[in-house]
């Protein structure tokens, strides 16, 4: 269900009122809103500049600037690509451009279906299975960009049957 602004800003003045009203709290106080919505809506970043006394570009610097923020709610299988320097130097990037063609979106989008969302993400802490990506909750280790389409498959499988339960 799709939150309305006046109900966005409702739930940002509860979660505030947990952080002072000072400029340390900005990036906390994003995590915390980030854990409630599954992304940053434009309406909790303006709610948050308010509270923190911060101008609005400067939550959107943030925001833009850290990896852990995304700008646009996940989708149904949110696909993350680990950039920590481990996966970085393993062909992270390699992947992301696989993952990209493959989709057909660019990282920080979400597919026209609403089914898969690309994003880029620091450290998931298994380093020693560099290059990592994740599907939903699932990690994928030792990632190519040969390997992308088979890993998508189960998802789009049930993508399809999805849809054929449907007709
Ligand atoms: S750098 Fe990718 S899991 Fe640590």
């Amino acid at each position: 269900m799709r939150l309305t602004a006046d109900q966005i800003r409702g739930a940002i003045a509860e979660i505030a009122a947990g952080f002072n009203r000072d400029r340390n709290s900005l990036i906390p106080l994003m995590q915390r809103t980030q854990e409630s919505f599954g992304y940053l809506p434009t309406v909790a970043m303006e709610e948050i500049a308010v509270y923190v006394e911060v101008a609005p570009v400067d939550v959107w610097g943030v925001a833009t600037f850290y990896d852990q923020f995304r700008l646009l709610p996940p989708g149904k299988y949110p696909v993350r690509v680990c950039m920590g320097t481990a996966c970085h130097l393993a062909g992270g990037k390699l992947c992301v451009q696989a993952l990209e063609r493959e989709l057909g979106i660019k990282v920080g989008n979400i597919t026209k279906d609403g089914n898969f969302s690309l994003e880029r993400v620091a450290c998931i802490g298994c380093c020693t299975l560099a290059p990592v990506i994740t599907i939903g909750d699932n990690i994928y280790p030792r990632m190519s960009p040969f390997k992308i389409e088979e890993a998508l498959i189960p998802y789009r499988q049930e993508i399809e049957k999805g849809q054929a339960s449907q007709e």
